[in-house]
């Protein structure tokens, strides 16, 4: 980062030179060079535009084309000499443009601000940035679809209070993470749809005397409209709060996804291999395998929710229009947008490889008495009312408990003493198999509705 190049900013008004540390604590350079793609893109609408209102000559609009091809150029091999005596992505942009082509390059600015610049960059930024994390989350949603699938008929222990309640079926558990993500999808269109509206054309804040069609401007960018109110246009950083909320969200289920994963390798529970590509060694342990992946997205979901607080924090009580307040607005959210992303490729690398320790997962979902339920339900059907049946079980467990030996495995007999409405018929629903297949109804956990579940969210996905 070189610090020597132009003059400041606006120079003409300033009798004094910024304080140097002041240059540097001020400029986002740093940073916000990440958004230069999406800032020549934006210039570029913006001098065809200024060209079709005829504020530019057509020579001069391709010469800011052409230079900005170029700028472009050098900041995508590494050859542009970013500078903080330029303060910010645009100024440098600006400054290296008109060092190539001259007065024209001094002309793109005409009509424009950087306040309503710089809120059209981080809109187009983070449009890429979404379509990114969908595809993503659309990847990991496949790789949750097709384990669910192989595993519709896999008997695991359900959970409540993280004890054993219910069976249930691995793929069922599997398709509740889908759920989640689809919800995720869902609420990232949405916002793009406050997103994708162009501030360009409010000027600092109060719009421009130019005859600007911000509607050219608006269809070259593809954005769906141009914003309704200036002032409103170079203030408003919601859609960066409402990205990072969904942002949160999606870190928010993956870390619950990372919480089980990581019980489930561990020796106690034993359900799932995690292949050793997502896992590391200790360096003082030789025997360990440690879930990195997951327990390092469980750890990352909380950085997001922080940046999540940060910018509302940032917005908080901030007068109309734009204040230098906003520059702030841009670590939170790349960070955001970064760690969502990369947590989501782990995991959608991760998914198609983890498989389940299927006898382990039985084994479990026999101890804890999971089909007490059932035997309840078994009773209602043979005319006990639901009280009562849950008294009788209640005994029966207590048995079981008594004699260490599951439900499936007391005697008719020893059945038959706590109600005279048990029969043979009974160990039909004490069995995991017929407890999952019972439950067939739209959203129930039987192989046969998994299977069908699976089939409609392909279709969704
Ligand atoms: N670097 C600034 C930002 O990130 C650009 C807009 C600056 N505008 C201004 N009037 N100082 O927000």
């Amino acid at each position: 980062m070189s610090t020597d190049s132009n003059d400041k900013l606006s120079s003409a008004r300033f009798s004094q030179a910024t304080d140097a540390f002041v240059e540097i604590f001020t400029a986002s350079v740093d940073f916000d060079q990440r958004m230069a793609r999406h800032d020549i893109q934006g210039s570029k609408a913006h001098a065809a535009m200024l060209c079709e209102i005829g504020v530019l000559s057509e020579e001069e609009k391709n010469a800011i084309l052409t230079g900005l091809e170029q700028v472009g150029e050098e900041i995508a091999t590494g050859q542009f000499n970013w500078s903080v005596k330029q303060e910010d992505v645009h100024m440098n942009i600006e400054a290296r443009l008109t060092e190539l082509i001259g007065i024209a390059g001094k002309k793109l600015h005409t009509g424009r601000s950087r306040n309503d610049q710089v809120a059209t960059d981080i809109r187009l930024y983070l449009r890429d940035e979404i379509a990114a994390i969908e595809s993503e989350l659309q990847r990991l949603q496949n790789g949750l679809l097709d384990l669910a699938e192989q595993n519709a008929d896999t008997i695991m222990p359900g959970f409540t209070h993280l004890q054993v309640a219910q069976p249930v079926t691995f793929g069922h558990h599997l398709m509740a993470w889908f759920e989640m993500l689809q919800r995720d999808r869902e609420r990232l269109q949405d916002a793009l749809k406050r997103i994708n509206i162009m501030p360009l054309g409010a000027a600092a804040l109060a719009g421009t005397s130019y005859p600007i069609n911000r509607n050219i401007t608006c269809e070259i960018l593809g954005f769906d409209r141009p914003s309704s109110n200036s002032l409103d246009s170079v203030s408003d950083r919601d859609f960066a709060i409402e990205f990072t909320s969904a942002a949160s969200l999606i870190m928010m289920h993956l870390s619950r996804f990372s919480e089980e994963l990581v019980l489930w390798a561990s020796a106690q529970f034993d359900f799932i291999d995690i292949p050793d590509a997502f896992c590391t060694g200790s360096s003082i342990m030789p025997q360990k395998k440690n879930p990195d992946v997951p327990e390092l997205v469980r750890g990352k979901s909380g950085r997001v929710t922080g940046h999540l607080m940060s910018l509302l924090m940032l917005m908080k009580s901030q007068p109309l229009a734009y204040n230098k307040d906003n520059q702030e607005d841009k670590e939170p959210l790349f960070d955001a947008a970064d760690t969502v992303l990369n947590s989501l490729r782990a995991f959608a690398d991760m998914v198609p490889h983890l498989s389940a320790k299927k006898d382990n997962m039985y084994k479990a979902a026999k101890q804890g008495f999971s089909t007490a339920t059932d035997l309840a339900d078994y009773l209602v059907r043979k005319g006990a009312a639901f009280r009562d049946a849950h008294e009788i079980v209640g005994l029966a467990v207590k048995l079981g408990l008594d004699s260490k030996r599951d439900l499936a495995d007391l005697s008719l007999t020893e059945l038959q003493q706590f109600s005279d409405l048990i029969d043979r018929d009974v160990f039909q629903v004490l069995t995991l198999e017929g407890s999952v297949a019972s439950r067939k109804h739209i959203g129930g956990t039987a192989p046969d509705t998994v299977r069908a579940a699976v089939a409609i969210a392909r279709k969704a996905v």
